[in-house]
């Protein structure tokens, strides 16, 4: 980079928050993308912290002076690379813009960009309200949850991110600051630009601001794990469920040989050990009656469901280790694996999507363990680390789950995003007009295409 430009970095923000020394910027390089599929992170980068929307604005009309690439930054939790400086630029850090105010009278918190996860379920707890999405881990930033659109466990009865998220202070790539939404939770003037920018992944602009809608607190809560014998009977019961008029939480499914394991190296131990094929389901209730009333009506339908004896966690403590063990399923297989896939399918065709998956499996002799957020039909596929085993081979596995997603009705990615690693899979989805479309949108927000460059498009 050049040498006047990192002057004038210092001169915005100040010397202390422009960070070159090797050492300082080694933990800005990567997200949680699995090693063999990231892309090589660019060392020639200057790490820029800012404290205000006007000194991102500044940085941006800078980048553009001197056509230099800007990688925005959350908390770098990512799962598809969509952070990573993959060419000379500036990395920009929200790190140090980290309020949050809760409005308990409207239900919202305005949380700048740098906050945390954390920092947001423990403001609205504060306030006696609760946000109740969990999109994993604590330490990913609000900037970065709005930008990735990130989603989770617990998006049943609220939605993901996009169905929080109400107002937004981006700023555009060519330095202008706009505020898209508010605390309305109405608002129909023109293009809805803010949901544009919801799921953009940096490219179009850098999100300093939100106004997330919050609930609130449930203070009954039990998780059940319902066996079963056949996986069938258990993604079965998820349309059941629904239909029945219960909205969970959260509805997971696993595999009692995979969380087993994953509890083993936690050093714990699972609690359900009747049979393989498992749904964790998660009942958030505003009293103990309405929790008690749910609960009866899930057990009841268990039974009629060919579930084996359901267990039902109910202490905090007991409800806490199973969702660790199921949080940390990733992290636990994350060493050996090439590649974590988030396909999504109409949840009643996730059954078609696992077959395939095993069908693949015995073809090849490999191992892909599969969990999902069943309610969702969001299935996590892990491509794992095989002697011998190409990058073609890996490619070729990947396609085939995608065009079967495709197939069935739904998409690549439900969750992760496009990010870098899967720029090549969007024609997949996508025709051409659309995205086409899509470069046009990028080209009017950013001409000099400096802001995150090369992520998202094709
Ligand atoms: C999960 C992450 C990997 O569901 O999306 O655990
Ligand atoms: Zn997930």
């Amino acid at each position: 980079m050049r040498r006047e430009a990192i002057e004038e970095l210092k001169s915005i923000v100040g010397d202390e928050w422009v960070v070159s020394a090797r050492e300082a910027i080694e933990g800005y390089l990567y997200d949680e993308t699995p090693m063999p599929i990231r892309p090589e992170a660019c060392d020639d980068v200057v790490v820029v912290k800012p404290g205000s929307a006007e000194e991102i604005s500044k940085i941006l009309r800078l980048a553009n002076k001197y056509l230099v690439p800007v990688f925005p930054r959350g908390g770098g939790t990512g799962l598809a690379g969509a952070c990573i400086p993959t060419i000379s630029g500036i990395i920009l850090s929200l790190e140090r813009m980290n309020k949050i105010i809760v409005d308990v009278d409207n239900l919202m918190a305005e949380a700048e960009a740098g906050a945390t996860l954390k920092d947001l379920i423990e403001a609205a707890d504060r306030a006696g309200l609760s946000f109740p999405l969990h999109p994993g881990d604590e330490g990913a930033q609000i900037g970065g949850l709005i930008a990735c659109n990130a989603g989770g466990a617990r998006a049943i009865k609220t939605g993901i991110m996009r169905n929080c998220v109400k107002g937004i202070e981006v700023v555009l790539p060519t330095g202008e600051i706009v505020r898209l939404g508010g605390k309305v939770l109405k608002n129909n003037v023109g293009y809805d630009l803010m949901h544009l920018i919801i799921g953009s992944e940096g490219t179009l602009g850098v999100i300093t601001k939100a106004w997330i809608r919050l609930q609130p607190k449930d203070v009954a809560s039990a998780t059940i794990i319902i066996p079963f014998e056949e996986r069938e009977q258990a993604l079965g019961m998820v349309p059941r469920i629904f239909r029945e008029g219960i909205v969970p939480l959260a509805i997971e499914y696993v595999e009692r040989n995979l969380v087993e394991m994953v509890a083993k190296s936690l050093g714990l131990k699972w609690p359900c050990t009747s049979a393989e094929y498992q749904l964790i389901v998660i009942l958030s209730e505003t009293s103990e009656d309405a929790l008690l009333g749910t609960l009866e009506r899930l057990l009841n339908l268990c039974e009629k469901s060919g579930a084996l004896e359901p267990v039902v966690a109910e202490t905090r403590k007991e409800q806490d280790e199973i969702l660790k063990i199921r949080s940390e399923i990733y992290s636990t297989l994350k060493p050996n694996m090439v590649d974590i896939l988030d396909a999504t399918v109409p949840p009643a065709r996730l059954i078609d999507l696992i077959e395939t998956v095993n069908e693949l499996e015995r073809k090849h002799g490999v191992y892909m363990p599969v969990y999902g957020h069943a309610g969702d039909g969001n299935l996590h596929v892990h491509l794992m680390k095989w002697n011998g085993w190409t990058k073609e081979r890996y490619d070729e596995l990947r396609s085939i789950i995608y065009a079967r997603a495709l197939e069935l009705g739904g998409t690549i990615t439900g969750e992760h995003g496009i990010g870098y690693v899967r720029r090549k899979y969007v024609e997949m989805v996508l025709d051409r007009k659309s995205i086409e479309l899509m470069r046009a949108i990028k080209r009017i927000f950013d001409p000099n295409n400096i802001l995150n460059p090369d992520k998202v498009l094709p």
